[in-house]
């Protein structure tokens, strides 16, 4: 019987999928482990159901000495050390697939609510200044041809082109690998640098997962090149976009708005942003739905049962395993 970590209140059949071992989880009434917690059950632990939040690294994993698995909750693992997790041989995993379409959705909510003004016109009609329709009121952006420019075609950047397909945009993409002709052909996706679809795009959204290689990728240069009207969206990971500079790109009258879910460094959002009535803001909420949240939990579960039983689990990232 192996001790089992699982560091949040879960939806799912949590309890079915690691029946037979015995899972340390939050006291009645907490959501989540505190830190002391975590490290105090992490002593003599086998396996750990680990939240985004949580940095994993040496500091953690020296004090794990039994660990044979993170299943990371979410998609991106950024916030995992695979170097430290496979110096141990500790098996790393995630949960892609299940929250794609969530993540999508909220993309499209997001991309809607920027392009169409959604939160300045929120706060016009509550405060009092809507004093009847005008013709040239908080005049948005047209969809219906305007070029929307993926960054990272992996499944949330596909299954947000086959989203936005639906509103008639021209769909371009700048991915690391270029995705399979019939991929991009399916999704009427031509190829492009990112230079190019930064400066040349309507809507930038990003669906690159956080590397060395794409913190700051919209750095400030990259963001003062967007058309005067754009829109960037992300949903992928905040230190993908320099939030000072976007706060600073902003202040100046820059872009029609932005649709942000990820911040640089969560829970903090910057001040500038908040002030900003061309920002959306919502708190990392891309794979917030019932369905999605549940089939993460199962899918997390199921990778440390499988490892626990000398499987090697579905989706296993890194070289470990
Ligand atoms: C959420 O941000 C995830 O990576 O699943
Ligand atoms: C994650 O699911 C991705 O590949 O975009």
């Amino acid at each position: 019987m192996a001790k089992v970590v699982v560091g949040a209140r879960l939806p799912g059949r949590i309890d079915e999928i690691l029946a037979g071992h015995t899972i340390v989880r939050p006291r009645d009434g907490e959501a989540e482990l505190t830190r002391d917690e975590l490290v105090r059950a992490l002593r003599d632990a086998d396996a750990l159901l680990a939240l985004l939040k949580w940095r994993i690294d040496d500091a953690l994993l020296d004090g794990a000495p039994k660990l044979r698995v993170v299943a990371n909750y979410a998609v991106g693992y950024d916030n995992v050390d695979l170097a430290a997790a496979r110096r141990r041989g500790i098996v790393v995993t995630n949960t892609p697939g299940v929250l794609t379409a969530a993540t999508a959705d909220l993309t499209m909510a997001l991309m809607l609510a920027a392009a169409r003004r959604l939160p300045e016109g929120g706060a016009m009609l509550r405060q009092g200044r809507w004093h009847g329709w005008e013709p040239e009121q908080l005049p948005a952006m047209d969809l219906d041809g305007a070029q929307l420019g993926i960054v990272g075609l992996g499944r949330i950047g596909r299954a947000v082109a086959e989203r936005a397909r639906g509103f008639g945009v021209r769909l371009v993409y700048t991915a690391e690998r270029a995705a399979p002709a019939e991929v991009a052909e399916a999704l009427g996706a031509r190829t492009m640098g990112l230079d190019e679809l930064v400066a040349t795009s309507d809507i930038v959204s990003l669906h690159c997962p956080l590397t060395p290689a794409t913190r700051h990728l919209m750095n400030e240069a990259r963001l003062a090149s967007m058309k005067a009207r754009a829109v960037l969206v992300n949903t992928a990971r905040g230190p993908i976009v320099d939030e000072e500079a976007l706060v600073r790109v902003l202040a100046r009258g820059h872009l029609l708005g932005v649709g942000l879910d990820v911040f640089e460094d969560e829970p903090r959002v910057h001040p500038g942003l908040v002030a900003c009535q061309r920002a959306v803001l919502m708190p990392h909420l891309g794979s917030a739905t019932v369905g999605a949240r549940r089939a993460m939990a199962e899918l997390a579960a199921q990778s440390i049962a499988d490892v626990l039983a000398g499987r090697r689990p579905a989706h296993v990232v890194g070289d470990t395993g």
